[in-house]
C-alpha cells in the first residue's frame, strides 16, 4: 500500500512543481527572495511513524507563520486556555495576515485570532518568562517535544526582517496602547520575529501534524505532549482561520486543519476517519515545502499539491 502511495506522491509532486513559477518567494524579507521557486517537498507521516516522501522534503526553511501554532499552544499551556482567549478572540477575520485595520474600527482592539500577525504579536507576550530568550524557550521547549530535536534558527532571516518589520511595529504599538501586549513592543517583536525564524523541514512540521492529528499524542514517542482540549481548539483556528484569506476556500477544496508560513511551508493535520477502504484512515500530518506563494501568503504548488491529494485519498473532514 505505501508503495502505491509513494508513486502516486511522485506523480503529484511532478504535476504541481511547475505551478512554482506562477508563484513569488516571500520579497518583503530579502532573505527569502533568494529560494528556488521550483522546490516542492512533502513527508506524510502515519501514526505507526511510516513516512511516505517526495521532492525536496529535507530543505531547510524557516517556520514563517507556522510557528503560530507552536506559540499558541505554548501560550494555553503556559497561562492556561481562557487566560489566553481573554486577550486573543478565536474569529476568522478575511483579512491579510498583516492587516491593521479591524485594531482601530473595533474598541477595545482584542486581536482577532492568533494566526493573523496581531493575535500572534499578542500570545508571544503571554509566553512564561520575562525576557525575550525566556519567552522563546517555551516555544523551543515545545517544538522540541515534538520533532525530537531542537530546530535550528536562521539569523539571516530574522536579521533581514527585523530590519523590514515596520507593519509588524506598528501591530505591536497598537496592541500596546489597548492593553493587549504583556510585554515591552521591542521584546514581544523580538520573540515573535525569532520564532517565526526557526529553521524546520516538511519531515518536521509533518510530526507536528500527526501530533495534532492525534489530538496532542505522539504515537511514535508514546507520549501526550499537550491536552486534547488545546489540539480542538488550535484544530479548530487552522480550520477556519490557518491559510489566511484562502481558509474558506482550503476548506472548501482539501477540508483539513491546515498552517501556511510565508516561507512556503504547509502544516496539515488528517484526522481519522472510520470509512472503509481508504488510505490514511486513523489520520495523519502532512509537511509541504513550496517557497513560490500567492498573493495570499499560501504556497501555489503546495496547495495545489494538498488539493489533489485530498481528492485522491479523501481527506477532507467534511
Ligand atoms: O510577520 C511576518 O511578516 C512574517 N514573519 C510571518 C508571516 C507569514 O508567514 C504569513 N504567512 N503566510
Amino acid at each position: 500500500m505505501n508503495f502505491i502511495e509513494g508513486e502516486n506522491l511522485d506523480r503529484w509532486v511532478k504535476q504541481c512543481r511547475p505551478l512554482g513559477r506562477k508563484g513569488r518567494c516571500a520579497e518583503y524579507i530579502p532573505a527569502l527572495g533568494e529560494s528556488n521557486l521550483l522546490d516542492l517537498g512533502v513527508c506524510i507521516i502515519t501514526p505507526e511513524g511510516v513516512e511516505i516522501k517526495s521532492g525536496e522534503w529535507d530543505v531547510p526553511f524557516t517556520l514563517q507563520s507556522i510557528s503560530k501554532v507552536i506559540s499558541f499552544i505554548a501560550a494555553c499551556l503556559d497561562r492556561g486556555i481562557s487566560y489566553v482567549l481573554e486577550r486573543v478572540d478565536v474569529e476568522p477575520t478575511g483579512d491579510a495576515f498583516n492587516s491593521i485595520v479591524r485594531l482601530e474600527m473595533n474598541k477595545p482592539g482584542r486581536p482577532f485570532n492568533p494566526m493573523i500577525n496581531a493575535g500572534a504579536i499578542t500570545i508571544t507576550s503571554l509566553l512564561n518568562g520575562e525576557s525575550p530568550e525566556q519567552k522563546l524557550n517555551s516555544v523551543y521547549e515545545l517544538l522540541e517535544k515534538m520533532i525530537g530535536r531542537r530546530p535550528t534558527f536562521n539569523e539571516r532571516v530574522f536579521q533581514s526582517e527585523w530590519k523590514t518589520a515596520n507593519r509588524n511595529r506598528a501591530l505591536a504599538y497598537y496592541l500596546k496602547e489597548g492593553g493587549f501586549l504583556e510585554a515591552e513592543v521591542e521584546d514581544a517583536l523580538e520573540v515573535y520575529l525569532k520564532q517565526c525564524s526557526i529553521e524546520v523541514n516538511a519531515k518536521d512540521i509533518a510530526r507536528m501534524g500527526l501530533i495534532l492529528s492525534q489530538n496532542g499524542y505522539d504515537s511514535i514517542q508514546k507520549k501526550q505532549v499537550f491536552p486534547k482540549e488545546v489540539a480542538k481548539l488550535i484544530k479548530g483556528l487552522m480550520m477556519t482561520c490557518g491559510m489566511y484569506n484562502a481558509s474558506g476556500k482550503f476548506a472548501a477544496f482539501v477540508g483539513v486543519p491546515a498552517k501556511s508560513g510565508v516561507s512556503g511551508g504547509v502544516i496539515a493535520s488528517v484526522p481519522a476517519r472510520y470509512e472503509q477502504k481508504i488510505p490514511f484512515q486513523m489520520g495523519c500530518g502532512i509537511g509541504i515545502y513550496g517557497p513560490a506563494i500567492d498573493e495570499f501568503g499560501n504556497s501555489i504548488a503546495g496547495v495545489e499539491l494538498l488539493k489533489n491529494l485530498a481528492d485522491e485519498w479523501d481527506f477532507s473532514i467534511f
